[in-house]
């Protein structure tokens, strides 16, 4: 399903071709479940006409992430809120999921008391049409010409913008707050502290997170890669001595985020740093939701 103007146009999948039809109210008569991917707008228009008519709809927007009625669920982390559904699911930020990656395991073993983040985020994450002003961006700087930007407020070729989403009246903007919010949420820490600045890097895909957190327990070096190690949802890559560390090339479509760089932060007692990267489009959006389908099928919730 897509807006009207796509209504009509063929799209392959899975070596079958399809047909998009406009997303209408009557459209998910007769659906199990539905993966909604159009912004907040339409989900707020559109999943509730979904969900009254039998279709459970897990949400990529942040419509309904901080509604307490909704669960916002990374599986890892808190699947078992998915039984408390009352129809829509929401699917978490993906700066904040990816954070989690690593941030998780550490708090299950450590404690986790606060944070503060800077963020690495790539175009994909603008959508379609940003991705393509990169591109641009760069044909024109290697040919010399004039480089115009539409979908960013400055050129981000050779360059990084310390701007995703809007600016708050705090000064913040709302992709900041997420962290916290959305952290606090998945992780049921209500009390959990987090400072985050999000950075628009000249990366495609895939984003990078830099995480300084302070543990209610002493930590421990090999007890952290342990704990990163035994996590389903992410991979230990720390050997820096042979400049093995996670990148945001080698996490474009991979299910596991990379945790590495973990070391003993100077700043705190109980305290380390970390460096996280992981496909915002995976993990961050589209994975995130497709994992929620299948632990809500294994769960039973999906059968009707
Ligand atoms: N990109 C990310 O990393 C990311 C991560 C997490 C969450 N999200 C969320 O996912 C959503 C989409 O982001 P995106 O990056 O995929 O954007 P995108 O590349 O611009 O795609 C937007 C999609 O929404 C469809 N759409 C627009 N109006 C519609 C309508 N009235 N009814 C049904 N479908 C409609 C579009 O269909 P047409 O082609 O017909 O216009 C298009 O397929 C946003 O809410 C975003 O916040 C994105």
């Amino acid at each position: 399903m897509a807006s009207a103007r796509s209504a009509g146009t063929p799209i392959e999948f899975g070596g079958k071709i399809h047909t998009v039809i406009e997303a209408t109210p009557e459209a998910f008569e007769g659906l199990d479940f539905a993966i909604f991917s159009a912004g907040g707008d339409i989900s707020r228009a559109l999943a509730p006409e979904a969900v009254k008519r039998g279709c459970i709809v897990i949400d990529n927007s942040s419509a309904f992430r901080m509604n307490p009625e909704v669960p916002l669920v990374v599986p890892e982390i808190n699947a078992h809120a998915l039984k408390n559904h009352k129809g829509i699911i929401a699917n978490p930020n993906c700066s904040t999921a990816i954070a989690l990656m690593g941030l998780y395991p550490l708090h299950k073993a450590f404690g986790l008391k606060r944070f503060f983040a800077s963020t690495y985020q790539a175009v994909s994450g603008t959508g379609a049409k940003a991705m393509a002003e990169l591109k641009q961006q760069v044909f024109a700087w290697t040919k010399n010409e004039a480089i115009e930007h539409n979908v960013y407020p400055h050129q981000i070729a050779f360059n990084v913008l310390p701007h995703v989403d809007s600016f708050l009246d705090t000064g913040y903007t709302k992709e900041e707050m997420k962290m916290l919010n959305e952290g606090r949420k998945i992780l049921e820490l209500p009390e959990l502290v987090a400072t985050c600045t999000c950075v628009r890097v000249p990366v495609m895909r895939a984003h990078s997170i830099s995480i300084d957190a302070e543990f209610e327990r002493p930590v421990d070096l090999a007890v952290a890669r342990k704990a990163i190690e035994d996590f389903s949802g992410a991979e230990l890559k720390d050997d820096p001595a042979n400049k093995i560390y996670p990148m945001p090339l080698d996490y474009q479509g991979k299910v596991k985020c990379g945790v590495g760089r973990i070391r003993k932060n100077i700043a705190f007692d109980n305290g380390l740093a970390l460096w996280v990267a992981g496909d915002q489009l995976w993990k961050g959006a589209a994975l995130n939701a497709i994992q929620i389908a299948e632990e809500m099928d294994r769960q039973g919730i999906l059968k009707k």
